[in-house]
């Protein structure tokens, strides 16, 4: 392998820390104590353990964090419900609401309903237009997580080519937003790609930085890769009860100068960007 592994983990444990600090001073100075209410319906495992994993992280660095877990038959008005109780809520500071909902919820109701200064997921469509002019209030989790990584993994990314696979409002639109705007660890000439891009292997041998988020295990092989590019793997998939990324680990770090492993690479610091985003609005909450 001649890659440099980028330890997604380390970076992650690295910004908790920081995180902690930067909540204990806040406790101390307002005597508010940062809260995350996370609302989890239906019993799907995979959403109990992000949701679990998440609640752990904000005890860690002095986060309050409350589950709200409903139902599997839970309507869409009762949901609502509780996301108005918890946009008035004054204790509550940021609100989260676990993805994917059972299928007689619409999740663009439920999102649009969240309170925009609550909204530390970042999916409202008033603090994606934020993102957009590059004033943001809160930083998409992932993307933002993506970004660090470039940062403190010593990557020059201005003027840069950047190579997005997949345009989810989730991931792959706004990691692009990001990348293309005016900014550290930004400034690049962004591409995306998607399922219906032409000659998708010729479009990724020119990136300079490959980001791969689309949900197909082991999809980006070696020979879609530019000798020396940064690659940063944003899938996670499960394959036989093990947890796979969308890049052809073993072979791609063969031509890749950078890349990040699945599990322990992007995974750990979208946790660690929702914390930061829990912060920020519970600092908003003292300043408005
Ligand atoms: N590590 C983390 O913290 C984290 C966070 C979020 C997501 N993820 C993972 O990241 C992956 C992507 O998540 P997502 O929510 O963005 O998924 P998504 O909503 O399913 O979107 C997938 C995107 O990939 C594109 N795509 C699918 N197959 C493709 C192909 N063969 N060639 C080119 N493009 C293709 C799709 O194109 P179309 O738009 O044309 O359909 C779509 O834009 C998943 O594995 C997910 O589990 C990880």
């Amino acid at each position: 392998m001649t890659a440099r592994v980028i330890d997604g983990k380390a970076v992650a444990a690295k910004v908790r820390e920081q995180i902690a600090d930067v909540v204990e001073q806040f406790r101390n100075q307002s005597n508010v104590e940062p809260h995350l209410a996370a609302v989890l319906v239906g019993d799907d495992p995979a959403s109990a353990i992000y949701v679990r994993n998440k609640e752990r992280a904000c005890e860690k660095v002095g986060i309050k964090s409350t589950l709200h877990r409903l139902s599997g038959e839970t309507t869409q008005a009762q949901l609502l419900d509780l996301v108005q109780q918890l946009n008035s809520d004054r204790s509550v500071h940021g609100i989260l609401v676990q993805l994917p909902l059972p299928q007689q919820i619409d999740p663009i109701a439920i999102l649009d309903a969240v309170t925009p200064l609550k909204d530390v997921d970042a999916f409202h469509p008033e603090n994606v237009g934020l993102i957009v002019q590059g004033r943001p209030r809160f930083l998409p989790c992932t993307p933002r997580g993506v970004q660090v990584l470039l940062a403190e993994s010593g990557t020059d990314v201005s003027g840069k080519h950047a190579v997005v696979l997949g345009r989810s409002e989730i991931v792959g639109k706004p990691m692009a937003l990001l990348l293309m705007q005016k900014g550290e660890t930004a400034n690049a000439t962004v591409t995306i790609c998607h399922s219906r891009t032409q000659n998708l292997a010729d479009v990724t041998r020119t990136a300079d930085i490959l980001i791969a988020a689309i949900g197909s295990p082991e999809f980006v092989t070696g020979d879609m890769v530019k000798p020396g590019a940064v690659v940063i793997d944003v899938g996670t998939n499960r394959v036989n009860d093990k947890l796979v990324g969308d890049v052809a680990f073993d072979q791609v770090a063969e031509i890749a100068a950078a890349i990040t492993p699945v599990p322990g690479g992007v995974g750990p610091m979208t946790i660690a960007m929702l914390l930061q985003n829990t912060l920020t609005a519970a600092k908003l909450s003292v300043d408005s």
